[in-house]
C-alpha cells in the first residue's frame, strides 16, 4: 500500500481543486461569450425588424408625379353615348363602381349610376371602388378631367397616390378616354360616401420596396380607333378595354404579372364571396385545334354565346355587361382571336364546385 504524507495529500487535493476551478471558470467564460453573442444577434434582429418596420411606415405613402393627359370632357351627345356604352359594356366600369346590393339589378339590364361600392379584401389591403358620379363631396365633382384621365392611364389617383392596377385601361385611346369622362360628368350626382382603400402592412411593404407600382401605357396610346369589325379593333378591345388579356392568361399569384402565353388561358380564380364559393380557371382563347375552345366555334356561335350571357353562377367574367356589346365589337373580337398564333394549352375544366380544389 503506497504511503502518502499529509502534505502530499493536501497538495494533491489543492491541485485537483484548482483543476476543477479552472474548468468551471473556463466554462463560465465560454457561457458568457455565448450569451454575449446571442444578445448581439438578438440586438441585430431587433434593429433589422424595427428598421424594416420604420422604413416601410415612412416610405410607403409615396407621391407619384405622372403627367396629366391632355384630355377633356365634352357635352357632345355622340361622345357621351360612346362613353356610356364602354362603361356598361366592354370596359365594364359598372361591374365594380356600383353598390354591391345593386349588382343583380345591373345584371338584369338596369343602368345603375356609378356611385361606387365594390370592395375587395385581399392580403395587400382592402380595395374600394370610388363614387364616379359628379357629386362634389363624395364623387368626382371636384376632380379635373386631367385627374380622372391620369387615374385610368397612369394608375395614379387624384391624391397623387398609386392605384393598384385592377383597371386595364392604360392603352385606351384619347378619344375613348374623353368619351368615358364625358359620360361620367353627364350622370346625375349621387351622394354616396365610399371609404378609401386601406393598405395592410404587407401592401405598404410592397409599395415601399417597389413591388407594387403604378402602371402606365405600354406604348403611345392611339388618338382614336376606327370602330369596325377588323382584327385591329378586336385587338384593341381585348387588350386595352375588355380585360380579356389579364383574365385569359396565366398570371403570377404574387405580383399579378402575366406569365403564360397571352390568351392561352389558365388564369385562376379561387373561391370567394363574389364567386359564390365556386372556383374557375379561364379557357384558352387561341385558335388551337385541340385545346382552344374557339376553334370549334364559328362567328355566329360566338355572337350568340355573348348575347346569351352568363351560364355559370359566380363566374368572374362580367357576362351580363359583355352581352350588351354590339355585333360589330363581338365580330372584331372573334376575328382577332382567330388571327392569334395557336397555343397548345389544355384546360381540362373551367368550373369547380364549392369545396373542390383548384389544380396546381
Ligand atoms: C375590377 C374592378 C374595377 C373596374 C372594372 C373599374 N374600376 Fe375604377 N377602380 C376600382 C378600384 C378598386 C379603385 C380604387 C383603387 C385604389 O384605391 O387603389 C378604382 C379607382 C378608380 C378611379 C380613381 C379615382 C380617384 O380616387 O382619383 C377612377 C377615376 C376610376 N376607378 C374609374 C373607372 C372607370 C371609368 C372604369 C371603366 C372604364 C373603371 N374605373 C373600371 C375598381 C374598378
Ligand atoms: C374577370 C375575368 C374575366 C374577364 C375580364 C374575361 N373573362 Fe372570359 N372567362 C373567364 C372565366 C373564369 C371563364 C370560365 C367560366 C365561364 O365560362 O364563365 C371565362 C370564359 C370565357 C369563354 C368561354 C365561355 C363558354 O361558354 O365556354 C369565352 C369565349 C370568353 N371567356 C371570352 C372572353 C372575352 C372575349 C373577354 C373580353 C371581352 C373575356 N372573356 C373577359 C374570365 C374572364
Amino acid at each position: 500500500m503506497p504511503h502518502f504524507s499529509m502534505t502530499e495529500m493536501k497538495q494533491d487535493l489543492l491541485y485537483q481543486y484548482n483543476l476543477i476551478n479552472l474548468s468551471i471558470n473556463r466554462n463560465l467564460t465560454k457561457m458568457k461569450t455565448l450569451k454575449k453573442v446571442l444578445l448581439i444577434i438578438l440586438g441585430i434582429l431587433v434593429i433589422v425588424v424595427a428598421g424594416f418596420y420604420i422604413y416601410v411606415q415612412l416610405s410607403w405613402d409615396k407621391e407619384f408625379d405622372s403627367p396629366y393627359p391632355d384630355i377633356t370632357a365634352t357635352y357632345d351627345s355622340v361622345m357621351i353615348a360612346r362613353g356610356k356604352y364602354l362603361a356598361y359594356g366592354p370596359a365594364h366600369c359598372a361591374e365594380c363602381h356600383i353598390p354591391m346590393d345593386k349588382l343583380d339589378e345591373l345584371r338584369q339590364g338596369k343602368d345603375i349610376p356609378l356611385s361606387g361600392g365594390w370592395e375587395l379584401p385581399i392580403p395587400p389591403g382592402i380595395f374600394r371602388a370610388p363614387n364616379l358620379t359628379p357629386d362634389p363631396e363624395t364623387g368626382i365633382g371636384n376632380l379635373t378631367d386631367g385627374q380622372i384621365a391620369r387615374a385610368l392611364r397612369y394608375s395614379v389617383n387624384h391624391r397623387n397616390r398609386l392605384i393598384v392596377p385592377f383597371m386595364p385601361f392604360q392603352d385606351i385611346s384619347d378619344q375613348d378616354l374623353s368619351a368615358i369622362i364625358s359620360f361620367l360628368r353627364s350622370q346625375e350626382p349621387v351622394k354616396n360616401e365610399v371609404k378609401p382603400t386601406e393598405f395592410s402592412f404587407l401592401g405598404k411593404a410592397m409599395i415601399a420596396f417597389g413591388l407594387l407600382k403604378p402602371k402606365g401605357p405600354s406604348k403611345i396610346p392611339p388618338k382614336s380607333v376606327a370602330i369596325d369589325t377588323t382584327v385591329s379593333y378586336g385587338e384593341y378591345l381585348a387588350n386595352s378595354v375588355g380585360n380579356c388579356l389579364f383574365c385569359h392568361t396565366k398570371v403570377s399569384e404574387q405580383t399579378g404579372a402575366l406569365l403564360g402565353p397571352h390568351f392561352a388561358g389558365g388564369g385562376k380564380f379561387p373561391a370567394d364571396h363574389f364567386t359564390k364559393g365556386y372556383s374557375f380557371i379561364s379557357p384558352n382563347l387561341t385558335p388551337d385545334k385541340e385545346t382552344g375552345i374557339l376553334a370549334l366555334w364559328d362567328e355566329k356561335f360566338f355572337l350568340e354565346r355573348f348575347h346569351g350571357g352568363r351560364l355559370h353562377e359566380g363566374s368572374p367574367m362580367p357576362w351580363e355587361l359583355f352581352s350588351r356589346m354590339t355585333d360589330t365589337d363581338l365580330k372584331a373580337l372573334y376575328r382577332y382571336f382567330m388571327s392569334l398564333e395557336p397555343v397548345g394549352n389544355k384546360i381540362e375544366k373551367t368550373v369547380f364546385e364549392p369545396g373542390e380544389e383548384l389544380p396546381d
